[in-house]
């Protein structure tokens, strides 16, 4: 992998992609097989949370743990990054103790912040603009569940979010067609359609903004949504929630869709909210197998960055 960090999906190049996803397919093997890989003995994980998490925070300690590293989880209570110290004092001090830091954060500069100002790679594991570890976990559980992502259409229901987007930017690097329905003002926004479809315009793949999501998933292969209210939103919670009446993944618009298409979701669910239980647990879900490749994906991401 040449690059240094992982602050947006755009830090990859296609091989680093394919690099990822192959490394990915057989750590998952030997691990599976009961085979230990301890290459990452002695090495040392910080992990900056200024938002929730369970998935990511588990992940990224559980993959430490059994690659032989460790682990530090530091919340804002503990750092308090930007106030009680700049963000460049941390990440330089910060790289003189560990080998790799995490960040979830609001504001994407604070993530390029320190990912400039440290010695050691930055992963992004989440900021308002972007989760780039999770539309990796994605594309490649795609890849697993369909043998290859040749042909595959995506359709995205909901919030043009964070989690829109890196799906997005990784689906028009490769190749994959992608389309959004959204509510008025939920939209991607056209100058990010546009910087996506200049990735995307040299493999002519599909990259498109719709209202119906009736009409968006009648051909999709996978239909993909996430909460209408994202961390950092809950003040507009209730009106999200009106606006976004029409965009639930329930049976009914499963009745649209081919008879094969999966679902997915980054989790967490609202439950009856973004997507009913019906359709969560239902026989097109694979939210779960999607959940675990997060550990699967982000173990061959820190051996890939942190062991150059
Ligand atoms: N999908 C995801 O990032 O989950 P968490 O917010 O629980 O980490
Ligand atoms: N869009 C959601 C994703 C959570 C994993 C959020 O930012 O809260």
């Amino acid at each position: 992998m040449q690059c240094e960090n992982l602050v947006s999906i755009s830090d990859l190049r296609l091989e680093d992609i394919d690099e990822l996803f192959e490394l990915t397919a057989k750590m998952k093997k030997s691990y599976k097989s009961g085979e230990a890989d301890h290459c990452l003995a002695g090495k040392t994980l910080g992990m900056i949370f200024e938002k929730s998490s369970m998935r990511t925070r588990v992940s990224f300690e559980v993959a430490m743990t059994q690659m032989g590293g460790h682990a530090i989880y530091l919340t804002k209570h503990d750092i308090n990054l930007g106030e009680r110290e700049s963000i460049k004092d941390v990440a330089k001090v910060l790289s003189r103790y560990v080998d790799c830091i995490t960040i979830r954060t609001y504001a994407h500069e604070t993530v390029v912040e320190l990912a400039n100002s440290a010695s050691v790679p930055v992963i992004n594991a989440l900021s308002d603009y972007t989760h780039p570890c999770q539309a990796l976990t994605d594309l490649y559980t795609i890849k697993e569940k369909k043998g290859s992502l040749d042909n595959v259409k995506l359709v995205y229901v909901g919030d043009g979010n964070n989690v829109a987007r890196s799906l997005a930017f990784l689906c028009a690097k490769l190749n994959v067609s992608y389309k959004a329905a959204s509510p008025e003002n939920y939209e991607l926004s056209s100058e990010f359609l546009e910087e996506v479809r200049k990735i995307a315009e040299s493999n002519k793949t599909c990259i498109e903004q719709l209202r119906d999501p009736k009409k968006a998933v009648e051909d999709a292969d996978v239909i993909y949504t996430d909460t209408w209210v994202s961390m950092g939103k809950e003040k507009e919670a209730v009106t999200r929630r009106n606006h976004f009446k029409g965009f639930q993944v329930n049976d009914e618009l499963m009745s649209y869709a081919k008879k094969d298409a999966l679902v997915m979701h980054c989790l967490p669910a609202h439950r009856g909210e973004e997507i009913t239980d019906d359709v969560i647990d239902g026989q097109h879900s694979i939210v779960y197998d999607q959940a675990e490749n997060r550990l699967h994906v982000q173990k061959a991401l820190l051996k890939l960055l942190i062991c150059k």
